[in-house]
Protein backbone atom coordinates (compact mmCIF):
# COMPACT_ATOMS: atom_id res chain seq x y z
CA UNK A 1 0.00 0.00 0.00
CA UNK A 2 1.47 3.21 -0.87
CA UNK A 3 1.53 5.78 2.03
CA UNK A 4 -2.01 6.05 4.12
CA UNK A 5 -3.89 9.31 3.23
CA UNK A 6 -6.93 9.24 5.47
CA UNK A 7 -7.13 7.67 8.86
CA UNK A 8 -10.85 6.03 10.29
CA UNK A 9 -10.72 5.61 14.19
CA UNK A 10 -13.56 3.86 16.19
CA UNK A 11 -14.03 4.72 19.24
CA UNK A 12 -13.56 8.27 20.35
CA UNK A 13 -12.37 7.65 24.01
CA UNK A 14 -8.98 7.74 25.88
CA UNK A 15 -7.14 6.20 23.04
CA UNK A 16 -9.61 7.09 20.24
CA UNK A 17 -9.15 10.50 20.81
CA UNK A 18 -5.80 10.32 21.38
CA UNK A 19 -4.47 8.31 18.02
CA UNK A 20 -7.05 10.62 16.49
CA UNK A 21 -5.29 13.62 17.85
CA UNK A 22 -1.39 12.24 16.70
CA UNK A 23 -2.84 11.99 13.01
CA UNK A 24 -4.54 15.16 12.50
CA UNK A 25 -1.26 16.79 13.82
CA UNK A 26 0.97 14.72 11.44
CA UNK A 27 -1.49 16.14 8.94
CA UNK A 28 -3.97 13.60 8.02
CA UNK A 29 -7.54 13.89 8.24
CA UNK A 30 -8.95 11.42 10.75
CA UNK A 31 -13.07 10.16 10.54
CA UNK A 32 -13.82 9.60 14.35
CA UNK A 33 -16.75 6.98 15.25
CA UNK A 34 -18.51 6.61 17.99
CA UNK A 35 -21.90 4.88 19.53
CA UNK A 36 -23.87 8.28 19.59
CA UNK A 37 -23.50 11.92 18.91
CA UNK A 38 -22.81 12.58 22.35
CA UNK A 39 -19.86 10.44 22.49
CA UNK A 40 -18.46 11.79 19.59
CA UNK A 41 -18.64 15.44 20.59
CA UNK A 42 -16.65 14.12 23.54
CA UNK A 43 -14.10 12.58 21.46
CA UNK A 44 -13.99 15.80 19.64
CA UNK A 45 -13.87 17.73 22.75
CA UNK A 46 -10.64 15.76 23.99
CA UNK A 47 -8.84 16.41 20.74
CA UNK A 48 -9.84 19.78 20.93
CA UNK A 49 -8.36 20.29 24.48
CA UNK A 50 -5.10 18.24 23.44
CA UNK A 51 -4.30 20.37 20.53
CA UNK A 52 -5.20 23.65 23.06
CA UNK A 53 -2.54 22.13 25.37
CA UNK A 54 0.01 22.49 22.30
CA UNK A 55 -0.29 25.71 21.60
CA UNK A 56 -0.26 26.42 24.90
CA UNK A 57 3.48 24.90 25.33
CA UNK A 58 4.23 27.03 22.10
CA UNK A 59 4.26 23.18 20.55
CA UNK A 60 1.83 24.01 17.81
CA UNK A 61 0.56 27.38 16.29
CA UNK A 62 -3.04 28.14 16.90
CA UNK A 63 -3.60 28.16 13.31
CA UNK A 64 -1.81 24.70 12.78
CA UNK A 65 -4.39 23.61 15.45
CA UNK A 66 -7.49 25.18 13.21
CA UNK A 67 -6.43 23.17 10.37
CA UNK A 68 -6.15 19.80 12.46
CA UNK A 69 -9.36 20.45 13.60
CA UNK A 70 -10.58 21.25 10.14
CA UNK A 71 -9.37 17.74 9.06
CA UNK A 72 -11.37 16.05 11.85
CA UNK A 73 -14.76 14.58 10.81
CA UNK A 74 -17.14 13.06 13.65
CA UNK A 75 -19.65 10.63 12.54
CA UNK A 76 -21.63 7.70 14.12
CA UNK A 77 -22.34 5.90 10.68
CA UNK A 78 -19.77 3.82 9.46
CA UNK A 79 -20.13 4.98 5.96
CA UNK A 80 -18.06 7.76 6.93
CA UNK A 81 -15.24 5.22 6.96
CA UNK A 82 -15.53 4.50 2.79
CA UNK A 83 -13.03 7.48 2.22
CA UNK A 84 -10.60 5.88 4.59
CA UNK A 85 -7.28 3.26 3.62
CA UNK A 86 -6.12 2.98 7.16
CA UNK A 87 -9.07 2.32 9.79
CA UNK A 88 -8.20 1.85 13.70
CA UNK A 89 -10.43 0.01 16.01
CA UNK A 90 -9.56 1.82 19.37
CA UNK A 91 -13.30 0.55 21.21
CA UNK A 92 -13.78 -1.03 24.42
CA UNK A 93 -11.96 -3.90 25.19
CA UNK A 94 -14.44 -6.64 24.87
CA UNK A 95 -14.05 -9.26 22.07
CA UNK A 96 -17.78 -10.02 21.06
CA UNK A 97 -17.61 -5.80 20.71
CA UNK A 98 -14.99 -5.64 18.82
CA UNK A 99 -15.80 -8.71 16.90
CA UNK A 100 -19.10 -7.05 15.71
CA UNK A 101 -17.53 -3.50 15.23
CA UNK A 102 -14.70 -5.35 12.49
CA UNK A 103 -17.82 -6.53 10.90
CA UNK A 104 -19.28 -3.21 10.41
CA UNK A 105 -15.69 -1.67 9.36
CA UNK A 106 -14.98 -4.50 6.99
CA UNK A 107 -18.50 -3.75 5.03
CA UNK A 108 -17.99 -0.32 4.27
CA UNK A 109 -13.89 -0.39 4.06
CA UNK A 110 -12.59 0.17 0.83
CA UNK A 111 -10.42 -2.83 -1.24
CA UNK A 112 -6.90 -1.66 -0.18
CA UNK A 113 -7.65 -0.81 3.15
CA UNK A 114 -5.72 -1.56 6.03
CA UNK A 115 -8.23 -2.59 9.04
CA UNK A 116 -6.03 -2.54 12.47
CA UNK A 117 -7.18 -2.85 16.63
CA UNK A 118 -5.38 -0.90 19.24
CA UNK A 119 -6.52 -3.90 21.39
CA UNK A 120 -4.32 -4.56 25.01
CA UNK A 121 -4.38 -7.91 25.15
CA UNK A 122 -7.19 -9.50 22.77
CA UNK A 123 -5.61 -11.76 19.66
CA UNK A 124 -5.01 -10.55 17.16
CA UNK A 125 -5.16 -13.55 14.91
CA UNK A 126 -8.67 -14.52 16.25
CA UNK A 127 -9.96 -10.88 15.75
CA UNK A 128 -8.44 -11.20 11.94
CA UNK A 129 -10.84 -14.04 10.94
CA UNK A 130 -13.39 -11.23 11.20
CA UNK A 131 -12.16 -9.54 8.50
CA UNK A 132 -12.58 -10.61 4.95
CA UNK A 133 -8.87 -10.19 4.04
CA UNK A 134 -6.30 -11.06 7.29
CA UNK A 135 -3.72 -10.37 5.37
CA UNK A 136 -4.54 -6.50 5.90
CA UNK A 137 -5.33 -6.70 9.49
CA UNK A 138 -2.55 -5.30 11.99
CA UNK A 139 -2.47 -4.76 15.32
CA UNK A 140 -1.52 -1.27 16.38
CA UNK A 141 -0.89 -0.88 20.07
CA UNK A 142 -0.37 2.45 21.32
CA UNK A 143 0.45 3.72 25.01
CA UNK A 144 -1.83 6.34 27.02
CA UNK A 145 -0.91 9.09 26.81
CA UNK A 146 -1.30 8.77 23.30
CA UNK A 147 0.21 12.44 23.09
CA UNK A 148 2.89 11.61 25.35
CA UNK A 149 3.71 7.86 24.52
CA UNK A 150 6.54 7.09 22.26
CA UNK A 151 5.95 3.31 21.49
CA UNK A 152 4.06 1.41 19.04
CA UNK A 153 3.64 -1.99 19.45
CA UNK A 154 2.72 -3.15 15.83
CA UNK A 155 1.60 -7.12 16.54
CA UNK A 156 1.88 -9.23 13.12
CA UNK A 157 -0.66 -11.28 13.71
CA UNK A 158 -0.29 -14.99 11.88
CA UNK A 159 -1.88 -14.20 8.82
CA UNK A 160 -1.18 -10.38 8.44
CA UNK A 161 0.99 -9.28 5.46
CA UNK A 162 4.61 -7.67 5.38
CA UNK A 163 2.85 -5.47 3.48
CA UNK A 164 0.70 -4.45 6.10
CA UNK A 165 3.78 -4.43 8.63
CA UNK A 166 5.24 -2.26 6.72
CA UNK A 167 2.41 0.46 6.45
CA UNK A 168 1.76 0.34 9.94
CA UNK A 169 5.29 0.76 10.86
CA UNK A 170 5.32 3.94 8.17
CA UNK A 171 2.47 5.64 9.93
CA UNK A 172 3.02 4.89 13.56
CA UNK A 173 7.24 6.85 12.59
CA UNK A 174 4.71 9.79 10.28
CA UNK A 175 3.25 10.14 13.88
CA UNK A 176 6.17 10.87 15.80
CA UNK A 177 6.38 7.18 16.83
CA UNK A 178 8.79 4.76 17.48
CA UNK A 179 7.01 1.04 16.34
CA UNK A 180 8.34 -2.12 17.44
CA UNK A 181 7.11 -5.40 15.90
CA UNK A 182 5.78 -8.15 18.03
CA UNK A 183 4.56 -11.31 17.82
CA UNK A 184 0.86 -11.93 18.63
CA UNK A 185 0.67 -13.07 22.11
CA UNK A 186 -1.63 -12.42 24.86
CA UNK A 187 -0.41 -8.61 26.35
CA UNK A 188 2.41 -8.59 23.57
CA UNK A 189 5.52 -7.63 25.20
CA UNK A 190 4.79 -4.28 27.63
CA UNK A 191 1.39 -5.60 28.84
CA UNK A 192 2.96 -9.25 28.92
CA UNK A 193 5.67 -7.74 31.64
CA UNK A 194 3.88 -5.70 33.23
CA UNK A 195 0.33 -6.55 34.54
CA UNK A 196 1.68 -9.19 36.08
CA UNK A 197 4.39 -7.07 38.09
CA UNK A 198 1.19 -4.95 39.04
CA UNK A 199 -0.68 -7.98 40.01
CA UNK A 200 2.30 -8.66 42.36
CA UNK A 201 2.28 -5.92 43.97
CA UNK A 202 -1.23 -5.64 44.40
CA UNK A 203 -0.67 -9.46 46.26
CA UNK A 204 2.06 -7.69 48.15
CA UNK A 205 0.06 -5.08 49.74
CA UNK A 206 -2.73 -7.50 50.39
CA UNK A 207 -0.56 -9.76 52.35
CA UNK A 208 0.60 -7.01 53.82
CA UNK A 209 4.23 -6.47 53.15
CA UNK A 210 3.83 -2.90 53.27
CA UNK A 211 1.71 0.22 53.16
CA UNK A 212 0.52 1.18 49.68
CA UNK A 213 3.15 4.09 49.57
CA UNK A 214 5.94 2.25 50.57
CA UNK A 215 5.55 -0.12 47.76
CA UNK A 216 5.44 2.53 45.68
CA UNK A 217 8.37 4.33 47.16
CA UNK A 218 10.40 1.11 47.02
CA UNK A 219 9.64 0.47 43.78
CA UNK A 220 10.43 3.99 42.05
CA UNK A 221 13.78 4.03 44.29
CA UNK A 222 14.14 0.71 44.08
CA UNK A 223 13.86 0.06 40.20
CA UNK A 224 13.84 3.65 39.09
CA UNK A 225 10.30 3.65 37.95
CA UNK A 226 8.95 6.75 37.09
CA UNK A 227 5.96 5.76 39.14
CA UNK A 228 4.84 3.17 41.63
CA UNK A 229 3.49 0.36 41.01
CA UNK A 230 0.03 1.05 42.62
CA UNK A 231 -0.19 4.05 41.95
CA UNK A 232 0.32 2.87 37.92
CA UNK A 233 -2.54 0.51 38.42
CA UNK A 234 -4.90 3.38 39.70
CA UNK A 235 -4.04 5.93 36.43
CA UNK A 236 -4.12 2.34 34.18
CA UNK A 237 -7.75 1.65 35.66
CA UNK A 238 -8.02 -1.30 38.18
CA UNK A 239 -10.64 -2.80 35.94
CA UNK A 240 -8.02 -2.78 32.82
CA UNK A 241 -5.53 -4.31 34.83
CA UNK A 242 -8.22 -6.71 36.22
CA UNK A 243 -9.56 -7.62 32.77
CA UNK A 244 -5.92 -7.87 31.22
CA UNK A 245 -5.14 -10.34 34.17
CA UNK A 246 -8.06 -12.22 33.14
CA UNK A 247 -6.78 -12.77 29.39
CA UNK A 248 -3.39 -13.95 30.53
CA UNK A 249 -5.30 -16.77 32.42
CA UNK A 250 -7.22 -17.67 30.06
CA UNK A 251 -5.19 -17.56 26.88
CA UNK A 252 -2.09 -18.84 28.70
CA UNK A 253 -4.07 -21.64 31.02
CA UNK A 254 -1.13 -21.16 33.66
CA UNK A 255 -2.54 -20.05 37.62
CA UNK A 256 0.69 -17.87 38.35
CA UNK A 257 -1.50 -15.45 36.09
CA UNK A 258 -4.64 -15.46 38.72
CA UNK A 259 -5.78 -12.08 39.28
CA UNK A 260 -4.92 -10.94 42.93
CA UNK A 261 -8.19 -11.42 45.10
CA UNK A 262 -8.04 -7.70 45.84
CA UNK A 263 -8.42 -6.60 42.56
CA UNK A 264 -11.19 -8.17 41.91
CA UNK A 265 -13.19 -7.20 44.96
CA UNK A 266 -11.31 -3.54 44.55
CA UNK A 267 -13.25 -3.70 41.32
CA UNK A 268 -16.22 -5.36 42.20
CA UNK A 269 -16.45 -2.16 45.01
CA UNK A 270 -16.46 0.41 41.88
CA UNK A 271 -12.75 1.29 43.31
CA UNK A 272 -11.32 1.57 39.95
CA UNK A 273 -8.16 4.21 40.31
CA UNK A 274 -7.99 7.72 38.88
CA UNK A 275 -11.21 7.67 37.05
CA UNK A 276 -13.32 6.77 40.14
CA UNK A 277 -11.56 8.88 42.66
CA UNK A 278 -10.63 5.76 44.60
CA UNK A 279 -8.11 2.97 44.17
CA UNK A 280 -5.03 2.09 46.13
CA UNK A 281 -5.07 5.99 46.51
CA UNK A 282 -7.43 8.37 46.41
CA UNK A 283 -8.09 11.49 44.32
CA UNK A 284 -10.25 14.43 44.67
CA UNK A 285 -11.75 14.61 41.24
CA UNK A 286 -12.25 11.33 39.09
N1 LIG B 1 -6.62 3.09 28.35
C1 LIG B 1 -5.40 2.64 28.13
O1 LIG B 1 -4.45 2.91 28.91
C2 LIG B 1 -5.12 1.80 26.90
C3 LIG B 1 -3.80 1.70 26.44
C4 LIG B 1 -3.55 0.96 25.26
C5 LIG B 1 -4.60 0.31 24.62
N2 LIG B 1 -5.87 0.42 25.10
C6 LIG B 1 -6.94 -0.25 24.35
O2 LIG B 1 -7.60 0.73 23.55
C7 LIG B 1 -8.96 0.37 23.39
C8 LIG B 1 -9.84 1.52 23.87
O3 LIG B 1 -9.57 1.77 25.22
P1 LIG B 1 -9.93 3.16 25.90
O4 LIG B 1 -9.15 3.20 27.17
O5 LIG B 1 -9.84 4.27 24.91
O6 LIG B 1 -11.48 2.92 26.26
P2 LIG B 1 -12.62 4.01 26.49
O7 LIG B 1 -13.63 3.36 27.32
O8 LIG B 1 -12.03 5.31 26.95
O9 LIG B 1 -13.20 4.27 25.01
C9 LIG B 1 -13.86 3.28 24.29
C10 LIG B 1 -14.80 3.96 23.32
O10 LIG B 1 -15.33 2.98 22.43
C11 LIG B 1 -16.65 3.38 22.15
N3 LIG B 1 -17.45 2.30 21.59
C12 LIG B 1 -18.02 1.26 22.24
N4 LIG B 1 -18.74 0.53 21.35
C13 LIG B 1 -18.61 1.12 20.13
C14 LIG B 1 -19.12 0.85 18.84
N5 LIG B 1 -19.93 -0.19 18.61
N6 LIG B 1 -18.78 1.68 17.81
C15 LIG B 1 -17.98 2.73 18.03
N7 LIG B 1 -17.46 3.04 19.25
C16 LIG B 1 -17.78 2.25 20.28
C17 LIG B 1 -17.17 3.84 23.51
O11 LIG B 1 -18.36 4.60 23.39
C18 LIG B 1 -15.97 4.66 24.01
O12 LIG B 1 -16.06 6.02 23.61
C19 LIG B 1 -9.16 -0.93 24.17
O13 LIG B 1 -9.00 -2.01 23.29
C20 LIG B 1 -8.03 -0.88 25.19
O14 LIG B 1 -7.64 -2.16 25.64
C21 LIG B 1 -6.16 1.15 26.23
Amino acid sequence: MEKAQSIGVVGAGTMGAGIAQACLVAGLPVVVIDIDEERVARGRAAIAAGLARSVSKAAMAAADRDAALERLRGACDYAALRSCDFIIEAATENEALKVAILQRIDGVARAGCIIATNTSSISVGRLAEVVTRPSAFVGTHFFNPVAVMNLVEVVHGPKTGDATVAAAVSLAKRLGKTPVVVKDAPGFVVNRLLCPMLNEAVLAYSQGIASAHDIDEAMRLGCNHPIGPLALCDLIGLDVVLAVMKVFQHDFEDPKYRPAPLLEEMVAAGHLGRKSGRGFFTYDAP
